[in-house]
Parts: C-alpha cells; structure tokens; sequence
C-alpha cells in the first residue's frame, strides 16, 4: 500500500512513485494540516514542519484562534473563521451565515480508484493505484467533506477531488467548493500558465508569484482560448530540465478558476477548482456534490519531467475507447478547402483525388445541415439539406466508403441557431434571462443543458445521424461561450447551477454516445482550441488545436499544448497557402512535418492545389505510417527552451524502449552567416548506438545526448527529420 496512516504522529504519508505528500491531523479538534509535498521521504514524524510552535494551538490558546486559522497549513481551506486566504470552501447555511470548518472524522485507505459520479477523470486498476478518503466534517452545519486522493505507483501523480454531503435537516447552498488546496513553503514561486485567443491558442507564460493573489479563469462556460486550466509551480531555481516542479490540471470542460498566492508570511498557496463565478449549488437533506478531479504532478527535473508524466498519465490512465493506443486515419476536411460552399459531387471529387494519395477518410465539415448555407442559421436542424448534398448522407458516404475511405461528420450539438426549425419549435430551449435580449456569437445561442428534455433530444438526433450512415469519426465542435444564464425550468435558487449544470449534461450526452457507439472517433473541437482540456479527452483521444493552420504559428500552439497534452491529442492538418488566417507561405514540407507532429491530416482542397504538392502527398502518408507509432506512442522531449524565442524550433520523440528516435526542426528565420545549429538530443540510452538514417553515420546516445549533432537548415520556414535508429 503506497498510503499509510502512522498513528504516532496521526499523519498520513502518500507516496506516488518518487513523491511524498504527507497529511497530518492536529490538535484536539482534528484540524487538517498539510505537511509536506515533494521528493520522497520515508514516514517518519515531519510535523515539525508545521511549525506549531510559532502559534499556539485554539486548544491551548483559544484567545489566539485567529492567529491559527490565518497561518495554519489547511489542506483543503475554509472561509470565515480567521484563514484570509483563499478559502475551497464557502456555504450560505439556513441562517445566511458562510462560516465554515473542516475537521477530520475518520479514514478508508484502499487499492485502487473510484470513478467521479458524472464526472470525467483519471482510472487506475488496483495495482497502479491506491486511495485515500479523508472523512471530514462540519459539525455545525451537519456537513460531510470527503477529501480523496489518489497516488498512482509508477507515475509521480496524485489526483484529488472532493464530495459534499449535507447531513443536516435543512438545504445548504454550496458557494464554492474547490477542488483542491495546496501550501507550499516558502515564497520565490514561479508561475507557469497557457493564455491566448481565437487563432493563437496556448502560448505559455512564466512570472513570479508575488504578495497577494494571482488568478487564472474563465467565466465563458468552457474552458475556453483565453486560459487553460493548468498550472504549474515552479519552485526557486527550476528551469526545463532541472528542479522542482509542481503541475496542476483541472478534469473538467467548464468556468475553472486557479490561484497561486504568496502570504505574508511566507506560505505559497495554489488553489484549483470550479469558478465560484456565479456559482451555487443547492445541497437537499441526504444530497451530495462532487467537486472535478485536480491531478497534481510532482517533478524533480523540471517541466521536462512534469511534461513526460503528464503525457503518460493521458494516454494510460485519461483517454479511453477503440482508439487510445490505435493510429487515427489520415483524414482530409472540407472546411478550408470550401467552406461552406460545397455539394455531393464536390465531396464526391475530394475524396476521390484524396483517396488516390492514401488518405484515408473525408471529412464532412460545417454545413450540410438543415438551410445552412453560411453561419447564420439552422443550428440544431441535423437533418440532412437535400439540396446541397443531392441523394441525402447515407448515398454520399456509400460512395465514400465505396473509394476505400471512411467518413466523418461535423456537428455542434450544444447549439441553436434562433432561425432554426428547432428554435421556432421550442424556444424556451436555450440560456436566456427574462426580459433581457440574449446575447447573439456567431448569431447563435446555447442550448439548455440542464435540462433533461433537451439532452434526450440531442442525444436521440445523434443517434438518429450516427445511426443512418456508416459514419466513423464525428467532430464535436462549440462555437461560443455561456452567456445569458437563465434556464426557463430551473428554480430560483438553482439558476447559480446552470454552468455546472451545462457540463454535467455535456458529460452525460457524451457518456451515452461514446459507450453506443464505440467505434466512431470523436474529435472535439471548440472554435479551434478552446476546450482543449483532460475533460474533454476523456471522451475523446484527440481535440482540435486551433483554427491557425499555419506550420509556423503551430509551432508555438504546439510546443505550449505539448507542455502538457500529449502530441496524440493535437489535432494538426496540412493547409492551403498563402494561410487563410497569417497569410504566410510555408513549403508542403514543412507543413507535413510540422502536422506529423499531432494527429496528422489535410484541410485544402486537394482537387485545386498546385500539382507539384498534390504529388508529396503519397510521400507525407508514408511518413505519417513509418513515425506515427514513434510520435504517439514514445517520450516527447523539447530540444529549445520552453520560455526563450529563438529563430528556430527542435523537438524529439523516443520510443519507450530507447530504439529509436526522430528529430524535427524548423527553421523560422534564417539567419545570414551563421555555423549550422547544435542540438543536443535527449532520452537516448546512452550506452547504446544510433545510426542517422540519412547520413549512415554512427554514433553513441552519449555522443548525441551531450555534443549533440549540427543542423544545417536556415532558410525561412524550412524543416527536416533526422531518424536515428538503434545499431
Ligand atoms: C469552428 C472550427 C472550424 C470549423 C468551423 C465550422 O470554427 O474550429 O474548424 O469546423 O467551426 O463552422
């Protein structure tokens, strides 16, 4: 068992792998401390860490209450008795009054991971994992706080996730209740988060934490471009490859809010969890809640080490389905190539140019539904337009299938379109508040997820469509965030529900669909990159990047993503130039190269495209077969610096069992007059030979781990691959 309780010191030590995580239950009233979070250490008594001496404790010195609350280190913090930092945990009990405690019951220690009711998160068998429930109360308010945590035995991990039980005779109102709360000793923190926008998704960013608070979150429903619900802590001193590094990601899809706050005395503290933004949740007598899983990653080399981990968490213990450990179909979409200008026989002439390089599946993007002739309508009318796709689905896919192709589909069922049959139909349908105009994006609105009539509706219209053609891939896209939250069927006292409501109703559509129709591979999507979160991969292997097609904005989308998705989950296709969004020009290569590091696709009209890249496209499929189980199923390694810009981009891939490697760089400007780079590769066994595949040459993994080996490619936007192979 990696989690023991040790009575002598009433403390119980967590050991994931190589990390140590140790909980102590203090004083009289049992209060919750957090003891210690890093490296591994045996179990002895580390209490001493807690301090306790420079405070006296309420039960030996009750005038000093206060002074314990607001420097004491809380393992899941409180608000309203005396921690003025952030509290996990706010109420409005049947007085209106918000205090609350947490002070420890009782424990269950067992092998492996119990499921999140209607929640998406990490899964463990009994011999990876081993739970701890940390039973909790508020005797006051008759409230039940289950904290649980999970350590995985061969990965530097541990998952936590928290259960509210009211237990009292009268209904409570849950304010906020995050997820997790961690204290860190000490100040001189760095940050790490991913920020950007429509087009430009998941740049990283690194600044200290300072006093006082720094919040990352989003309020728009989804996770969204503008954040991800990610962080890292880097302790003084950690850089890439060295150091101590603590990352945090959120399991859910919705309003996530993160914080990392720097006290005056000198405790750090991170905390992580549903945005209390317009949130509240009714607790009934009997009823509980359960707060999204935080996975937590512990790292002593690095981000280096806290990316590795966290892509083998994703792809063993996060991703599930037939295609968690398959190669995807090299697919080509429709969206750049037509928009949403296109007709059976156009698809008809895609797929059968396309089918002739050896890709593999079309593609069918926005557009054949319903009037929908461009963005202004019929959302939520997934019926097939006879007009534009002439013989209806099932005859166009049949011919699709008939050139050796699969074929997939493009919808965004969370959406109404107010001119839509589904609209004039039911117009209580979607979020809107009394009175108030709604709020038009994309002159669309949202459906109301909280609502069962409408989720059935959803889910029966997409079983209709999965089930009326052999359809195989599907891609879930979203294209605006929650506004105007008001749900005609929800209660006054629920409406503080709606986010939430919205993605549980989310989850549970998306359970159903996955379990009845297994085979399809689902590739959410939302305006490019916006839900690119461990939510939605539980759902589905990959997501949509970005809208940026661009081989060299991908770049940096690419490398902020990996930092902590693994590259399988990356939707990446192969674009038409001049860009449609940078209007740059980047060589049919260097875009192949680029998109073999993701899923690997087209999204041009390959019928149109000069023949001279028409004809590399058989070349790319090549490729694509000899690396794709290198690139999705081996280590993932930065070659430059996460946080320095350079005029160039190097990254590898090692297979697990160190046989092989691939090497991609990208030149971004050339530089006049210079030497050829030198690129130190990483992950090799150092005492083993590699043969460049290119060159024939032979040298050891010490050889090309420490000296390195020299990049001669310096024009504007060129890249290569050098395969190094085992001898
Ligand atoms: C979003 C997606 C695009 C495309 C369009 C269709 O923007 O990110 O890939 O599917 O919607 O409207």
């Amino acid at each position: 068992m990696s989690i023991k309780f040790v009575p002598e010191s009433a403390s119980f030590h967590l050991t994931a792998k190589d990390t140590s995580y140790v909980i102590s239950i203090v004083d009289d009233e049992k209060f919750v401390a957090h003891t210690y979070f890093g490296k591994k250490i045996p179990d002895e008594n580390v209490n001493y860490l807690l301090r306790l001496g420079n405070y006296s404790l309420p039960s030996k010195n009750n005038r000093e209450r206060v002074n314990f609350y607001s420097t004491f280190p809380q393992e899941f913090s409180t608000s309203g008795l005396g921690d003025f930092r952030e509290p996990c945990l706010m109420v409005r009990d049947k007085n209106g009054n918000s205090c609350c405690s947490l002070n420890y019951r009782a424990h269950k220690i067992y092998a492996g991971k119990p499921k999140l009711e209607g929640l998406p998160c990490t899964f463990g068998s009994e011999s990876e994992c081993t739970t701890l429930e940390l039973e909790c109360e508020d005797s006051v308010l008759g409230l039940e706080i289950t904290l649980l945590y999970t350590v995985f035995e061969n990965l530097d991990v541990i998952a936590r996730s928290v259960k509210v039980k009211n237990c009292s005779g009268d209904p409570i109102d849950l304010l906020r209740v995050l997820s997790a709360c961690v204290d860190f000793d000490g100040a001189g923190y760095e940050m790490v988060t991913q920020h950007g926008a429509w087009a430009r998704e998941r740049h990283v960013q690194r600044r200290p934490v300072l006093y006082g608070k720094a919040t990352v979150d989003s309020s728009l429903g989804k996770s969204g471009h503008e954040q991800n619900p990610f962080m890292a802590l880097m302790a003084p001193g950690a850089g890439d490859e060295n150091g101590e590094v603590f990352g945090f990601n959120f399991v859910y899809s919705g309003n996530f809010f993160m914080q990392a706050e720097l006290s005056p005395i000198d405790l750090t503290r991170v905390v992580m969890g549903i945005n209390p933004y317009d949130f509240s949740w009714r607790l009934e007598p009997g009823e509980s809640f359960t707060a999204p899983e935080v996975v937590i990653v512990y790292s002593d080399k690095g981000l280096d080490k806290m990316t590795s981990t966290f892509h083998d968490l994703y792809r063993n213990h996060l991703i599930r389905g037939e295609y968690k450990d398959k190669k995807r179909p090299i697919l080509i979409n429709n969206w750049e190539a037509t928009y949403f200008n296109f007709n059976t026989e156009k698809l008809i002439d895609i797929a059968k140019e396309a089918s002739k390089s050896g890709i593999e599946m079309l593609v069918m993007d926005d557009g054949w539904f319903g009037k929908r002739n461009d963005d202004n309508s019929s959302l939520g009318d997934w019926f097939v337009n006879e007009e534009k796709l002439k013989g209806g689905l099932k005859y166009l896919v049949d011919e699709v299938n008939k050139l050796g192709m699969k074929f997939g589909i493009w919808v965004e069922p969370e959406m109404i379109s107010p001119d839509s049959e589904l609209y004039r139909k039911h117009p209580d349908w979607c979020l809107k508040t009394p009175g108030r105009e709604p709020s038009l994006a994309r002159n669309q609105l949202v459906l109301d997820y909280s609502r069962q009539d409408v989720r059935d509706y959803i889910y029966e219209t997409m079983c209709s469509l999965l089930s009326s053609a052999n359809i195989e891939y599907v891609k879930w896209d979203m294209n605006r965030p929650l506004t105007n939250m008001g749900s005609a069927c929800l209660p006054k006292e629920r409406q503080g529900e709606l986010y939430h409501r919205h993605v549980l109703g989310l989850y549970e559509i998306l359970e159903k669909l996955t379990e009845k129709f297994p085979h399809v591979l689902l590739e959410h999507c939302s305006g490019g990159g916006a839900r690119f979160d461990p939510g939605m991969l539980y759902y589905s292997p990959q997501i949509w990047c970005s809208d940026d097609t661009d081989a060299i904005e991908r770049l940096e989308i690419q490398k902020g993503t990996a930092l902590v998705y693994p590259v399988s989950t990356m939707g990446a296709h192969v674009s038409d130039v001049p860009n449609h969004i940078v209007g740059r020009s980047a060589s049919f290569d260097t875009r192949g190269i680029v998109a073999l590091s993701g899923t690997f696709g087209y999204e041009l009209d390959v019928t149109r495209i000069p023949k001279e890249d028409r004809e590399k496209i058989p070349g790319q499929v090549e490729m694509y077969h000899k690396y794709n189980n290198l690139v999705r199923t081996g280590d993932y390694y930065r070659l430059t610096p996460l946080f320095k810009k350079l005029p160039y981009e190097c990254w590898g891939f090692v297979a697990k069992d160190k046989s092989e490697a691939l090497v991609t760089y990208v030149c971004i400007m050339g530089v006049p007059n210079i030497h050829s780079r030198r690129i130190r590769l990483k992950g090799l066994d150092e005492n083993a030979f590699y043969r460049n595949e290119e060159t024939g040459e032979v040298f050891s993994g010490a050889v090309l781990m420490n000296a390195g080996i020299n990049i001669n490619v310096n024009h504007d936007f060129e890249a290569k691959l050098f395969h190094f192979a085992k001898v």
